[in-house]
């Protein structure tokens, strides 16, 4: 939920530092900090507020020289986003700063210890209290840095990806992760660590990626920059040596004012790259490299929980519904964080789909480790490759959707859903439906990224029906069958972007309670191409009519029908039930884009959020 980068090598630390923070600061952005080893010792600057603060505030005070530094944007967990609690930390001589990502659960008992040794803590951060430990440890004499940061580790429960560096070291970089992500780039003659490989692309596509309770010394030698990597009991570990596997380009604006647009617009490709090498229509057959070896157990399988949270939660509804529809197995859906807690009963042939475009939201994670712990079969269905929850999966499959920086989560969901679908004919195939049938819908899912591209194009139609009702303040999305967890996502992008609040439900459920919201303008939007619950959502339309709310509809773009009862309409075109989702979503996350700039919102990073959410 925050963003680490730390650089040693020949050139000035800061603007690296600085240039990594901005590609990193979608992960939080409530304030920043930056520490670099200058000729005379340690200098830290912070802020609060965006990266941009803290810029001006550096070049106002004169810019750090120094060639070894560490950076942090954070999103605040302990303690409010203040100048005080933003990162870096230091310890109590001044000497050595941590920068942090995660939480150090038992930062309580290590304060008090502390403070029983005569060290204070000044702020309300749980990083703070590690930099201490680091720094008291180091300060006995008996551990260089590498091993005082190995000995405080050992003593910290929770989760951290950290960099830490110390004047009187001033080649060397040290790095650790349990639970949270961290990469170094390995330059020629510099490295340039960070949470996330966005930071380090432009720099370098070499790279090392630490498992937990790793932690890696970079140091320059006079024979050039050496890694030394072990565990935090100093046992030496061999990391190799991999290739990143995204682009500049993939993480660059390209033109566009908000990163959530490239990525709606770029939904045709990146739905492209999602079904590459994975449909063979000849032979009506679904080609999922990653599972294929798993194929037996699936089809055996008794049961699926589909779990994650938020838009990947709606993803799993979905998934839900196919795996039923296509494949004719039990199937329900968990929040993951409801999951984890509740003492959830696995039976054999139990399959747990963990589905995540970051692979790293912590409640997801806990709740895949739990099902694996009881014996289920784990797949993870995630974007980020190389994260944790591909990592610690028995089997999965990559969306191939490409790097998302919007914190709406958009290009993700239509991959998550379009690989849910693959799923589900993937074990379908093999059990009820024919060869003919699957090709089908393969051919459908084929021609997706040309009709997602006509759904497209209706973008300044759609922002300008959303002008008409940019001032109300509640909205409902509703849906039945595939186009209920629709509704509810169209809900979610609402609000997290425009602030505007919004219910997504099952649309016959709003006659149970939600309709007595219902007044004269109220907009609801109702998700209703045609199918096997048409009739009965227009009866549902009726009703909201009948109270006076303004109807938006996505409907086909043949229904001449629904013109009678729809003030908007936003059409698309006309598919197998099973794959309207891909395409009724696309509307929805357009109005819910233009929604949150005609109010004049910082589109992608919203109030109080980040990208990942790797606490509880
Ligand atoms: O990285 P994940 O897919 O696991 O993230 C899950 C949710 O936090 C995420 O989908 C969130 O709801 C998005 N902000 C929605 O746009």
């Amino acid at each position: 939920m925050c963003g680490i980068v730390g650089y040693l090598g020949p050139r000035a630390a800061q603007a690296l530092l600085l240039e990594g923070l901005k590609r990193l600061e979608y992960r939080g952005y409530d304030s920043a900090g930056i520490a670099t080893i200058q000729s005379d010792g340690l200098q830290v600057v912070r802020s609060a507020g965006r990266i941009s603060v803290l810029e001006e505030r550096l070049h106002e005070q004169g810019d750090l020289t120094g060639h070894l530094g560490i950076a942090h944007t954070r999103w605040a967990t302990h303690g409010s986003p203040t100048e005080t609690n933003a990162h870096p930390h230091t310890d109590a001589a001044g000497k050595l700063a941590v920068v942090h990502n995660g939480i150090i659960e038992n930062y309580a008992v290590l304060k008090k210890y502390l403070a029983e040794k005569g060290v204070t803590c000044v702020t309300e951060t749980d990083t703070e209290v590690l930099a201490k430990l680091i720094g008291q440890l180091y300060a006995t004499g008996k551990f260089d840095l590498e091993a005082a940061v190995q000995a405080a580790l050992r003593e910290v429960t929770g989760a951290y990806a950290i960099a830490v560096v110390c004047a009187d070291e001033p080649d060397t970089l040290i790095v650790a992760r349990k639970g949270s992500p961290m990469i170094i780039g390995l330059g020629e003659s510099s490295f340039i660590a960070a949470s996330d490989a966005s930071a380090i692309i432009a720099h370098t596509s070499q790279v090392i990626t630490l498992d937990d309770y790793q932690v890696a010394r970079l140091t320059l030698t006079d024979h050039g920059p050496e890694v030394r990597t072990t565990t935090i009991d100093n046992v030496p570990v061999t990391r190799e040596v991999e290739d990143l596997e995204i682009n500049l380009e993939q993480i660059e604006l390209d033109g566009y004012p908000h990163y959530m647009l490239k990525e709606i617009m770029e939904q045709p490709h990146s739905l492209t790259n999602a079904l590459r090498g994975r449909i063979d229509r000849r032979e009506g057959r679904v080609v999922l490299g990653g599972i294929s070896g798993y194929a037996r157990e699936l089809v055996r399988a008794r049961r699926f929980i589909y779990t994650g949270q938020g838009t990947a939660w709606h993803a799993c509804l979905l998934g839900e519904y196919l795996l039923e529809d296509l494949a004719k197995l039990p199937a329900e859906t968990e929040y993951a964080s409801e999951f984890r807690y509740r003492n959830p009963i696995i039976e054999d042939g139990t399959v747990l789909v963990a589905v995540s475009q970051s692979g790293e939201t912590a409640d997801t994670l806990a709740a895949l480790r739990e099902a694996k712990d009881r014996g289920a079969l784990t797949l993870g269905v995630v974007n980020a490759v190389g994260s944790t929850i591909p990592r610690e999966t028995d089997t999965g499959v990559y969306l191939h959707v490409g790097p998302e920086i919007g914190v709406a989560s958009t290009k993700a969901f239509l991959g998550q859903v379009t690989v849910l679908t693959l799923l589900a004919l993937f074990v379908g195939r093999r059990k009820y439906l024919s060869a003919d049938t699957i090709s089908q819908y393969l051919e459908e899912l084929e021609k997706m990224p040309e009709l997602i591209t006509q759904v497209l194009k209706q973008s300044d139609y759609i922002r300008d029906e959303v002008a008409k009702v940019i001032d109300r303040e509640n909205w409902l999305f509703l849906g039945r069958g595939y186009n209920y967890p629709v509704a509810l996502e169209g809900a979610l992008k609402l609000k997290e972007i425009s602030y505007i609040h919004a219910e997504g439900m099952p649309a016959a459920e709003m006659k149970h309670g939600p309709i007595a919201l219902i007044d004269q303008g109220m907009p609801v939007v109702f998700v209703v191409p045609s199918g096997s619950q048409y009739e009965k959502a227009i009866s549902n339309v009726e009703e909201v009519r009948a109270r006076g709310g303004r109807i938006i509809a996505v409907a086909d773009e043949d229904d001449t029908n629904i013109e009678r009862y729809a003030d908007t309409v936003f059409r698309i075109p006309a598919v197998a039930e099973p794959l309207q989702p891909l395409l009724s979503v696309v509307p929805l996350q357009l109005l819910a884009y233009h929604a949150a700039v005609l109010r004049g919102h910082d589109v992608d990073k919203p109030r109080n959020l980040a990208k990942s959410v790797t606490v509880e």
